[in-house]
């Protein structure tokens, strides 16, 4: 184990996409940011120093942070926002996590810009579960938008609007030649004839799950969410916003090259499809005056195939890296999603989306979370958040207004230390054209079930699958479907739950775990550390 340390310096630059230049929020003046590399059992500090005029917080999506809540990020949950003009350090030890993870700012919208990846290798002389590949490479998928993010995402969440589509989505930043002005924009992948290269994709987008694929090229899927996977095969990947899939592929075609590209899934057909990010897989000696064939990927309503892709999802399950999915269950907890202009008196007369669990939305405090617990500030919070919606209904079947009442306020749910959970996640068809992306901060879950229509439990439960779930950190509940995910409560702290599209996140569909102290000495919250940004 080492120590490794970064400086995260955040400052405007000016960045010039789509034939126009526009000053955007970067770290070091990279876009995206630097690649965090460290090995497993390190002690990382990342010194974040904001110079710009915006007050920023920084999240290590996916990292435990096993007691430590403070290295977490998310604003007003964890930590106040690091203002104008100071610094923050995020300690943390990177402890029984190995592969691709990422990080991105965690206030309002300044992730669009402020992102990059985290690596974490295994610890040495432990090989990977699958061939060494000849060289590896971060693909971090994003969105560009032509105006001035901060101001869409205030439009959006006063008026309740929905945000303009982005520009252009993005691979490593670039939007590739699909596009205007982006000859240059363009990313370009290297390859040698007969080698295998391990891809490292993370889906940064903020509001778009995507499709992506390399025409010509399989992809054998390896690892989500920085856990090993069954490996399969497949011509194109599903990825949500928040999620990471690792994939081995061959450079085992005729010299040449070849399109990969990215675009939108959306439970809708697009009318047309000018929104996808192209970047190029290129053999080594082949002039760049060869035009690169396009990937052939799902349409953007292909439901059929989301649903199958994430079926295919199995965790490794071998004796070393074994799946432990809670067997059987403390406490159940059902939740269901509303997405609805809504006629409650905070909703500007139903003219306003707003966006619920169990018909709540989530409202932010003016005062972080985590310290509001550990010091035990009154009035902060309340730990009533309903177990079940107020009335079972017919979640996905004719119109209702049973789920029109929406209240507001900042309710969380108080866990015991080391129960195990069961969290069931339903979709209602109040609005909805997109599965929802669920992020767990401080844990990773198993994915133990997922179906379409209303979650029946005497049905569903028993076709789980407790052997070898997929584990991981976000998962898309579908569109008039539900996903059910397990868990240990092992890690105490407060810790977010939220729909990883930023716009949802917006309009309130949120809330947050209160996981207990366990008895022992070490199993509290650990002490804040001296420089926790104040509010
Ligand atoms: Cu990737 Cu709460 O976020």
């Amino acid at each position: 184990a080492a120590l490794k340390t970064y400086q995260f310096d955040i400052q405007v630059k000016n960045v010039s996409r789509l034939c126009h230049a526009k000053p955007i929020v970067t770290v070091n003046g990279r876009f995206p940011g630097p690649t965090v590399y460290v090995r497993e059992g390190d002690r990382v500090q990342i010194n974040v120093t904001n110079h710009a005029q915006y007050n920023v917080s920084i999240h290590w999506h996916g990292l435990k942070q096993y007691r430590n809540g403070w290295a977490d990020g998310p604003a007003y949950i964890t930590q106040c926002p690091i203002q104008t003009g100071s610094s923050y350090v995020y300690d943390f030890n990177v402890t029984g996590q190995r592969g691709t993870l990422w990080w991105h700012a965690h206030i309002l919208w300044l992730r669009a810009t402020v992102y990059g990846a985290i690596v974490i290798l295994p610890q040495q002389g432990t090989p990977f579960p699958f061939p060494k590949p000849e060289r590896e490479e971060v693909i971090l998928l994003g969105e560009w938008w032509h105006a001035d993010v901060e101001k869409l995402v205030n439009k959006a969440n006063q008026l309740g609007s929905p945000p303009n589509k982005s520009d252009a989505h993005t691979i490593n930043g670039k939007p590739g030649p699909l596009f205007p002005c982006s000859e240059k924009h363009t990313f370009v992948m290297e390859v040698e004839q007969g080698k295998t290269y391990l891809l490292r994709i993370i889906n940064s987008a903020l509001n778009d799950e995507l499709f992506f694929g390399i025409a010509g090229h399989s992809m054998t899927v390896v690892e989500v969410d920085a856990v090993y996977t069954k490996s399969f095969t497949t011509q194109a990947l599903l990825i949500a916003p928040g999620q990471t899939t690792n994939v081995l592929v061959h450079a085992n075609q005729i010299p040449g090259r070849y399109f990969m590209a990215a675009r939108p899934f959306m439970d809708v057909q697009l009318p047309v499809d000018n929104n996808t990010a192209t970047g190029i897989l290129e053999y080594k000696g082949i002039p760049n005056t060869v035009l690169p064939t396009l990937p052939h990927l799902p349409k953007s309503n292909d439901s059929a195939f989301a649903f199958r892709y994430n079926k295919r999802l199995r965790s490794l399950n071998s004796p070393q890296f074994p799946t432990n999915v809670p067997l059987q269950v403390d406490r159940n907890l059902f939740y269901t999603i509303g997405l609805a202009r809504n006629s409650c008196p905070a909703c500007l007369n139903g003219t306003r989306l707003m966006a619920s669990l169990n018909n709540i939305s989530f409202t932010m405090p003016e005062t972080a979370l985590l310290q509001a617990h550990y010091f035990n500030v009154k009035g902060v919070f309340k730990t009533d958040f309903p177990d079940q919606p107020p009335k079972p209904f017919n979640y996905t079947g004719a119109p209702l207004t049973a789920n029109l009442k929406t209240t507001i306020g900042t309710r969380l749910s108080k866990i015991a230390f080391n129960s195990t959970v069961e969290l069931v996640l339903q979709d209602t068809n109040l609005l909805s054209v997109e599965s929802h992306p669920f992020h767990l901060h401080g844990y990773n879950f198993f994915v133990v079930g997922t179906g379409i229509g209303n979650f029946d439990p005497g049905k569903d439960a028993p076709k789980y699958n407790l052997i070898d779930p997929p584990e991981r950190n976000t998962v898309g509940v579908p569109t008039g479907g539900w996903t059910a995910i397990r868990f240990r409560a092992d890690n105490p702290g407060v810790w977010f739950l939220h729909c990883h599209l930023e716009i949802h996140t917006g309009w309130g569909l949120k809330t947050a775990f209160v996981v207990e102290d366990g008895p022992g000495a070490d199993q509290g919250i650990l002490p804040p550390p001296k420089d926790l940004p104040k509010c």
